[in-house]
């Protein structure tokens, strides 16, 4: 059983600027909820209430976000607009958050190592938060794939299918079909030009990781630009072990690009705000 989930919240968010000059990308609201909200809401959905963030300098305000504002809610309380709190209070009151800080962004490899002392000896989940995912039917991304560890009790990594000149802007995956959906990893390439892409299946911002995954980021050197990727280490847990690769059954928006924010909020707005109302 899983219990917590990782959120690596320290980058820059440089696709956003000026936005994200002082405030962090993952507070961008997506209608009317930040979408860190979005990406916490998934995590407990499936059962992970212990959250950790590895945050970074100017990102304070995430950690304000899911702690009470006494000032605020005495303001309103007695009043109609008490219930626009009511989601975030319900995430204060029965999830176990907890801080720790990147000091220098050298990666999302480095950031979920950065986070390894509130991690542990267990497996866990990740959620970068600027992928806005919707499960099928209700049913969250992570709480998929946590239903996957739970029969094949190794790490596995979200995907999706993506246009052949987009694959430069992922980690891909080559691997052999073991059902429906589901591949077993055997190669991983990050941001590959298109012809050498060994596919379209492209790694999208959840993963469950088994704690070995710290040695082997601990194992993996630095790339060119100083960064430590994530997708190095998961390599090497797939060739000494077993990585599995889910195509998730849902929806993705990319919110760290324009672009994908913008879809998001249109969709957003039609099928959760509007019906709200
Ligand atoms: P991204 O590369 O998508 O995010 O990293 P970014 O660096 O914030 O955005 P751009 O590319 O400059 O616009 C994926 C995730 O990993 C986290 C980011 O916060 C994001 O959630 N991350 C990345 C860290 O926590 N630390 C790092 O050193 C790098």
């Amino acid at each position: 059983m899983i219990r917590k989930c990782l959120f690596p919240v320290a980058g820059y968010g440089t696709r956003f600027l000026p936005a994200t000059k002082s405030m962090p990308k993952e507070m961008l609201p997506v209608v009317n909820k930040p979408l860190v909200q979005y990406g916490v809401e998934e995590a407990v959905a499936a059962g992970l209430d212990n959250v950790t963030f590895v945050t970074g300098r100017g990102k304070r305000a995430i950690a304000d976000h899911f702690d009470i504002s006494y000032e605020l809610e005495h303001q309103i309380a007695g009043t109609a607009k008490e219930e626009y709190l009511e989601g975030i209070r319900s995430l204060i009151d029965n999830v176990n958050f907890s801080f720790t800080r990147q000091h220098n962004m050298l990666g999302l490899g480095h950031a979920i190592l950065t986070g390894e002392p509130l991690i542990g000896d267990e497996a866990f989940g990740v959620v970068l938060a600027d992928d806005l995912c919707i499960g099928e039917d209700g049913v969250s991304v992570m709480e998929q794939m946590a239903k996957l560890y739970k029969q094949f009790r190794c790490s596995i990594v979200a995907i999706q299918e993506v246009p052949e000149d987009e694959v430069h802007k992922y980690g891909v995956i080559a691997g052999d079909s073991m059902m429906e959906g589901l591949f077993r990893v055997t190669d991983m390439v990050e941001k590959p030009k298109k012809e050498d892409a060994p596919s379209n299946l492209a790694i999208i911002g959840r993963y469950i990781l088994t704690p070995d995954i710290f040695d082997k980021i601990r194992e993996t050197p630095p790339g060119a630009n100083g960064e430590v990727q994530i997708t190095d280490a998961i390599l090497r847990q797939a060739k000494e072990g077993c990585v599995l690769a889910y195509k998730f059954k849902g929806r993705r928006f990319d919110c760290g690009s324009v672009e994908g924010f913008v879809d998001a909020t249109n969709y957003c707005f039609e099928h959760f705000y509007k019906q709200s109302k």
